[in-house]
């Protein structure tokens, strides 16, 4: 399948602004950056430098008080919400699965599904279609996360917003989630949009970099380069270990 080099989000001067005891604190900063369609990106930079709170405006779980986000070059606030976070599909560190088998989970979103189809969402990350009728609660973490991710791609988002996938899992399960990701952004054309505390997986990920620092994009750029051979100070202590 080809991937046209598409505009899908855009922040243009996103900001937002909160109060924190009693302090206004201004968790994004001014972002400007377009994201293209079966990229992927990863978000990295200091605990607190605002990672989770600019995922968190690409798909209006937080709204922008300065600037703004948009999708297909419309304004998020022009997609009702349930539509737009099928698109823009977001996943944490540790996945929320209900109760019950992993094909009542998948079912949840689209209650639809065929076995057929449900087979087809487990085969695409990797788990073996036996799943389909396994508790939620005996799977091993990775497993979960991967079932999590069949629940958005059933639903046939456009991007992937994922806040530190990986971040409980031992390595074998974390690079099989990398994996799975570095092959939807092909198969699928998927975007995915990616925080990370760890620079190799950022490498093994490929793409692009964005390292922001107290809300600021402060590098961005091939992640190679972003990671390696930085152009900015803040990153080069970044990746040194030098910055708290
Ligand atoms: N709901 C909130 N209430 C108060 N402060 C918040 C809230 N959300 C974020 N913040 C503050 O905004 C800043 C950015 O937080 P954010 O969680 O986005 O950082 P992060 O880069 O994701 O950090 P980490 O790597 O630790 O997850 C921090 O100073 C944080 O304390
Ligand atoms: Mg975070």
């Amino acid at each position: 399948m080809s991937c046209h080099n598409t505009v899908v989000l855009e922040t243009r001067h996103a900001g937002r602004q909160i109060i924190k005891n009693g302090n206004a604190i201004r968790t994004v900063d001014n972002v400007s950056y377009a994201f293209n369609k079966a990229h992927i990106y990863n978000l990295i930079g200091p605990s607190g430098a605002g990672k989770s709170s600019l995922l968190r405006l690409l798909n209006r779980l937080d709204e922008p008080t300065e600037g703004e986000v948009r999708f297909f070059d419309k304004p998020l606030a022009e997609y009702p919400p349930t539509e737009l976070r099928r698109m823009v599909s977001m996943l944490f560190q540790t996945p929320y699965l209900f109760p019950g088998t992993v094909r009542d989970n998948l079912q949840f979103c689209c209650c639809d599904l065929t076995d057929d189809k449900i087979g087809q969402l487990l085969t695409r990350v990797g788990l073996d279609e036996s799943f389909a009728g396994k508790d939620a609660d005996d799977l091993s973490g990775g497993e979960r996360q991967r079932v999590a991710i069949a629940r958005a791609l059933s639903l046939e988002p456009e991007v992937l917003l994922l806040d530190e996938p990986t971040a409980s899992l031992d390595p074998t399960s974390s690079q099989t989630i990398e994996d799975l990701i570095l092959r939807l952004s092909e198969e699928l054309c998927l975007t995915t949009i990616i925080v990370t505390h760890h620079p190799n997986q950022a490498l093994r990920l490929g793409g692009e970099t964005l390292f922001l620092v107290k809300g600021r994009l402060v590098e961005t750029g091939k992640t190679e380069k972003v990671l390696k051979d930085p152009e900015t100070e803040l990153a080069r202590k970044y990746i040194n270990r030098e910055l708290r």
